[in-house]
């Protein structure tokens, strides 16, 4: 099974943002996706849609991702609205509390997505309703499952970032602890870079925004700093004995020549 991870669109009312036309960027993603990942199953974009959260990027978002070939899902990212987002998404599942945590069925088993924004920062909460949810599903689910979240709960060596990521990862990390081997992966958002490794056990991974980057500057009280290299979405392949992820650097695709081998791994003939 195939499926598509964008992330971090961060459309305006505009059009642009700090420069970079994010609504083009946007739009050649999805014409990447659709030129050359038609066949996955579906997209999820984990949050961020909106940079000021106006009604106005959301219906951008909206027009550009109904270009999209398979289905999409969107999540809730900190800079997110959420009365905004269902505005402009009237078609994604809805909590009954009025919050955009919903499970999707896929072949590949459940993806269950999740709202970690909360009022007044950045930073992110898995609530008491969605860790009820969440452990709900975990413990009812007989196959794999899959948790798209935007804020990551693990540190990442970016000051800026680890000050505004999931700040109650305990709770998620009990959740975990509760029902060994159900979560199969972690995809996140919030990063804007790529992110890869293994958090209490779970492998997890997030993907560039189609819009900017950060700025990888390590070191203490080094503040947030974002960059506008390439922009990327991500591809997954699930199989029942893998989780294999390509980042697309979708706006280089011209880049590619011809580099074949006579013969070599699976094409070396048999002697
Ligand atoms: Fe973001």
């Amino acid at each position: 099974m195939k499926f598509i991870h964008l992330t971090d669109p961060h459309l305006t009312a505009s059009g642009s943002l700090f420069e970079i036309d994010i609504d083009a960027r946007l739009q050649a993603a999805v014409a990447s996706i659709n030129a050359h990942h038609g066949d996955a199953e579906l997209a999820v974009i984990t949050g961020d849609i909106a940079h000021w959260g106006e009604p106005g990027a959301y219906q951008r978002a909206a027009t550009a991702l109904a270009e999209l070939t398979m289905p999409w899902y969107p999540l809730m990212g900190n800079h997110d609205v959420l009365g905004a987002f269902y505005d402009g998404f009237s078609a994604t599942p809805q909590a009954p509390d009025g919050r955009a945590y919903y499970k999707v069925d896929t072949s590949a088993g459940m993806f269950l997505m999740l709202d970690t924004t909360s009022e007044g920062t950045h930073g992110g909460l898995l609530d008491d309703a969605q860790q009820a949810w969440l452990e709900d599903a975990l413990v009812a689910a007989t196959g794999d499952a899959f948790i798209f979240m935007h804020h990551p709960p693990l540190d990442c060596g970016l000051e800026g970032l680890d000050n505004i990521r999931l700040m109650n990862a305990d709770v998620l990390a009990d959740v975990f602890a509760r029902n060994p081997g159900k979560v199969r992966h972690m995809f996140f958002g919030h990063m804007h870079r790529p992110f890869h490794g293994a958090w209490r056990g779970v492998p997890f991974s997030s993907v560039k925004s189609t819009a900017h980057q950060t700025a990888p500057i390590f070191g203490a009280g080094v503040k947030l700093r974002s960059s506008s290299e390439m922009p990327g979405y991500a591809v997954a392949m699930i199989t029942a004995e893998s989780v294999a992820i390509h980042d697309i650097s979708f706006l280089e695709e011209h880049t590619t020549f011809e580099n074949a081998r006579e013969f070599g791994g699976r094409d070396k003939p048999s002697v």
